[in-house]
């Protein structure tokens, strides 16, 4: 199927990596719909999109509206899953179930909710790409539910994609990437991570969001990819 029959739903495609992958799967032909769950958020993607995007807003924790979006978003060739609250690291001293329950709801139990309700609008020649991250093969001091997400994730794709096949099922998994998720750490802060990081990283910066979207494009267009983990972190697990 040519890429400029797609139809691309990208699930927290507003800002951030998923805007960027909806951003270069349109600006290859695609039809793109990103889904925020502020409508500004959604508006501000949309200018940001060529005419004809879509932009929604829902919440995707909650299970209605989960329901309601996939009712009106029509057929899918290729679902993205990027959707998760500002970053938050917490070490198991400080873990309270609510910051638990928000990290891996949203980042998991949603993830895999929205598969479910996405295959009934998918082809067999579709595919589903989510997010995980670096923290399932190295976290750091405070990680433990990040890396829980991301651990849940890798395995999930493969189950989903022994399962869903010959939909492909497959993950991203990005190392630091600077986006609106680090917002709520302070950009002082957010900026010495990033500097430090630059410094160590064998690729010598951090990523953009750009960087982590061609990911998601790849294993949209790469039909042999199924049950896949694709890293891409600048190194930073080859780093000793
Ligand atoms: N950035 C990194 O360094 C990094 C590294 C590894 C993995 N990741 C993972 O990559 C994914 C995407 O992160 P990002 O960097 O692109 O962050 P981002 O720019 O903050 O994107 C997350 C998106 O999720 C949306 N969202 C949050 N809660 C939602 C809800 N209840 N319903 C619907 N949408 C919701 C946000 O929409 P609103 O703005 O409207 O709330 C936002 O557009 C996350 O799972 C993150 O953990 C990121």
């Amino acid at each position: 199927m040519n890429i400029d029959s797609w139809h691309v739903l990208c699930l927290g495609g507003a800002t951030g990596i998923g805007l960027a992958t909806a951003q270069l799967a349109s600006s290859r032909g695609a039809h793109v719909t990103v889904v925020s769950n502020r409508q500004d958020e959604a508006d501000k993607a949309l200018e940001q999109l060529p005419q004809g995007s879509c932009g929604y807003t829902a919440d995707l924790l909650d299970p209605q509206g989960r329901v309601e979006l996939f009712d009106k978003a029509g057929t899918i060739d290729h679902l993205v899953y990027t959707a998760g609250e500002n970053v938050s690291f917490t070490r198991i001293t400080d873990y309270t179930t609510q910051a638990a329950s928000m990290m891996l709801g949203l980042r998991v139990i949603c993830a895999l909710d929205a598969v479910r309700l996405a295959i009934p609008h998918m082809s067999n020649q579709g595919s589903i790409t989510l997010t995980s991250g670096t923290a399932a093969f190295r976290p750091g001091p405070g990680w433990s539910l990040v890396g829980a997400f991301c651990g849940a994730i890798n395995s999930a794709v493969k189950a989903l994609a022994v399962e869903l096949a010959p939909v492909r099922v497959n993950a991203v998994a990005p190392g630091v990437v600077r986006s609106p998720l680090w917002d709520q750490v302070g950009s002082s802060q957010s900026d010495e991570v990033f500097r430090q990081l630059s410094t160590a990283l064998p690729a010598g910066r951090v990523a953009e969001t750009s960087d982590i979207a061609k990911g998601y494009l790849y294993l949209m267009e790469q039909g042999y990819a199924t049950g896949s983990v694709l890293l891409i972190d600048g190194g930073t697990l080859a780093m000793g």
